[in-house]
């Protein structure tokens, strides 16, 4: 835990969210930047994303996937197309795949690790969790067949707004599965959204030390996309700049963690991945989903829904990457930087 975070007080990071002078924003920014050149190197890491159900039992107000969306199409990949997809990030010098879902309810817990054994058996990569809220002994399966990391956003600690856009989900229930999940031995990420409607300044403020206060191993912030079919569609994104400065700071507190440049960044056109990167970013997601499923998963309206990144979903990242000025690392894991020693496995 770092002392220096408790100590930083509300008032500072709201003044540094609020900051409007461009030399104010711009020395942010440029100061992130390196700290995560000192803490993490100059190279962007690359996790290769594949989304293979789009069935949920959530009703998150924010989400184009909650189960009261009758229009959602929905989809379940068989083990066989994940496999390919890995198959092929693995081939393209891709290090880590990420396996997200909605909270599927038909999701079987045995089907999940046996996935796992069978990526790991087949590839050197590392495997991502991105599936939800899960009783432990489900967390605990997985890690057993192999599972590394974990990403469960808290979203919002403003316990207020947590409960308005999130009906029948228990914050306390969402605290438990990342205790769980630490306790287990993930490598353990979490992060929020931001400008979701009804957020305020402070409560970002508070977001942030929370986040800098668990020191998670990988913190993911992206902005609030209104999705067309549930109830928030009508309230304006959330903003790139505010996203950035959040990045920017977390980057400043966290030293080290691993932060990407979300896709929700990717989501507005043009493509905004590279200004993460600018404001101390150090990992980029490309979406490996096969495209005939991919436009389905549809947390957010999203640009490469429409013009999928194929025939090479590495290009857009690799591109997003030169922008910011910097290089891409080609295989490599990119295991958590904070306890090195106890995950390393290069
Ligand atoms: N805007 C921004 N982020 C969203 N997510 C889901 N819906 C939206 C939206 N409309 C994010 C949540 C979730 C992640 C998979 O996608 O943070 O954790």
């Amino acid at each position: 835990m770092n002392e220096e975070i408790n100590l930083l007080s509300l008032e500072k990071i709201k003044g540094l969210l609020t900051a409007q002078n461009r030399g104010r924003q711009e020395a942010l920014y440029r100061s992130a930047r390196r700290i995560c050149a000192e803490n993490c190197g100059s190279k962007v890491l690359l996790r290769g994303i594949v989304e293979f159900s789009s069935y949920c039992r959530n009703t998150c107000m924010y989400c184009g996937l909650r189960s009261q969306n009758t229009g959602a199409h929905r989809y379940r990949l068989t083990a066989d197309e994940i496999v390919f997809a890995v198959e092929e990030l693995v081939g393209l010098g891709v290090g880590t795949v990420v396996l997200q879902s909605g909270e599927d309810p038909e999701l079987s817990p045995d089907w999940v690790a046996t996935l796992i054994e069978r990526i790991k058996k087949s590839c050197d990569i590392a495997v991502t969790l991105s599936l939800g809220e899960w009783p432990a002994s489900f967390y605990r399966k997985w890690r057993s067949a192999g599972a590394d990391r974990y990403l469960l956003k808290i979203e919002s600690t403003d316990q207020d707004l947590y409960r308005a856009l999130h009906p029948g989900m228990d914050y306390q229930n969402r605290l438990r599965c990342l205790e769980d999940l630490e306790r287990l031995g993930y490598q353990t990420g979490s992060g929020i959204i931001v400008g979701l409607p009804g957020q305020s300044v402070e409560s970002i403020a508070g977001d942030l030390k929370f986040l800098a206060h668990h020191d998670f191993d990988m913190i993911s912030i992206g902005p609030f996309i209104p999705h067309p079919q549930t109830p928030l569609a009508s309230y304006p994104a959330g903003s790139i700049e505010m996203t950035c400065k959040a990045i920017a700071i977390t980057r400043s507190l966290t030293k080290n963690t691993h932060i990407p440049a979300t896709s929700a960044l990717a989501a507005t056109r043009p493509d905004q991945r590279y200004r993460g990167l600018l404001a101390g970013a150090n990992v980029i997601m490309p979406n490996f989903t096969p495209p005939s499923s991919a436009r389905y998963y549809d947390i957010y309206p999203h640009a490469a829904r429409t013009a999928p990144e194929r025939p090479d979903p590495l290009l857009q990242a690799i591109d997003q990457i030169r922008r910011a000025g910097r290089e891409t690392a080609y295989f490599a894991r990119g295991d958590s930087l904070k306890r090195k020693k106890e995950y390393s496995h290069e």
